[in-house]
């Protein structure tokens, strides 16, 4: 017999686009003639028995909506394998058959404990501002992310540049300098501080100065808060390059926001995709987008072959509205 029943939650920090994954996972569901249930505030809500029936309805008008409708929380005590149990069984005992977790790291953690040591079918959805997921070239909310994170620097560099200043930029991302590192390819910052590579102020400070004799007028150096704090970097470098400097830190406001077209699209691919793997039977999976490489096309075959709309894009919008 077939799964009747599935429970979806988002956990963790949040991130633009959960409820795109959540909308068309729970109409997909609907679809497919499964019924759907949304647990609240993550973890906490399974604990809490937070869980009610989701209709068509109850998604609506929610793809453009930053955040999460169904809230989200940190449940720390879920490291524990009772607590986990427990959890289960009021799983169990709401009839959900079947779980998707949108979230990080930490969340697919819990869910791929869940999945293996408690019975609970799961299937994961990346989703995290840090893009430090492994599996997927991008988690939903990075995109939106980063294209606050542009806006709020290019912002910055009008007054960098009118006042000949340096600006400290600090990001989010904690062990990940993926925030950061973006950040400063698109808004053609000096430097990123990242955690991955221990920053030498001399060197950095030398590069600025030289820069600066060659008549670049603002200076932006985006750091990652696992990098080190924008403080820190401001302190041990305006000793060494001798110009003003500015700290903004950008914080939660690159959590929220209405989501990117780009995130739109992946959450709603990757929340269709997570119901059909729970039909099909694969569990303790999580939805990845993959291959966005650089590849080298030979010019006879860009101008020869026909590039096909993927049908498949065609029926989610027909199937989901
Ligand atoms: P994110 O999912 O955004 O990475 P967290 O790391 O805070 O956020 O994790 C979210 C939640 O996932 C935690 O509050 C906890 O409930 C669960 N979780 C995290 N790590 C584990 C773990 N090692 N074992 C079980 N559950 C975990
Ligand atoms: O994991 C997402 C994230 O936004 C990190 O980049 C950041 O360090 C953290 O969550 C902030 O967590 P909180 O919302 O609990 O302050």
């Amino acid at each position: 017999m077939g799964i009747k029943r599935i429970g979806i939650l988002t956990s963790g920090g949040d991130s633009p686009g959960m409820n795109a994954a959540l909308r068309a996972a729970t109409r997909y569901a609907i679809k497919m003639d499964l019924e759907v249930y949304g647990v609240s505030r993550g973890f906490a809500g399974i604990l809490d028995e937070e869980i009610a029936p989701l209709t068509y309805k109850d998604v609506a008008g929610t793809m453009e909506r930053g955040g999460t409708i169904l809230r989200t929380a940190r449940c720390p005590e879920f490291k524990v394998a009772q607590v986990r149990e427990e959890a289960a069984d009021k799983l169990r005992k709401h009839g959900i058959e079947a779980l998707i977790i949108i979230g990080g790291d930490g969340s697919l953690t819990g869910a791929a404990l869940l999945n293996d040591d408690h019975g609970i079918p799961c299937v994961g959805i990346p989703g995290s501002i840090d893009n430090d997921i492994y599996g997927t070239d991008m988690s939903i909310g990075v995109d939106t992310c980063l294209n606050t994170v542009m806006e709020a620097i290019q912002k910055l560099k009008d007054t960098a540049s009118s006042h000949e200043r340096a600006f400290i930029v600090e990001v989010m991302g904690r062990e990940c300098g993926y925030i950061a590192m973006m950040a400063g390819i698109i808004t053609g910052a000096e430097a990123a501080v990242i955690p991955e590579i221990p920053i030498d102020y001399d060197k950095l400070a030398e590069r600025l100065l030289e820069e600066r004799k060659r008549g670049k007028i603002n200076t932006i150096i985006v750091v990652a808060e696992g990098a080190a704090s924008a403080y820190t970097v401001a302190r041990h470098l305006e000793h060494r390059i001798g110009y003003e400097t500015r700290i903004t830190i950008l914080g939660h406001v690159q959590r929220g926001g209405s989501p990117s077209a780009f995130d739109r699209i992946i959450a709603t691919r990757m929340g269709l995709h997570a119901v059909k793997s729970i039909m099909e039977g694969h569990y303790g999976v999580m939805i990845g987008l993959q291959a966005q490489g650089m590849a080298l096309v030979p010019f006879s075959d860009v101008l020869t072959k026909k590039k096909k709309l993927n049908m498949d894009l065609y029926d989610i919008s027909y199937l989901l509205s």
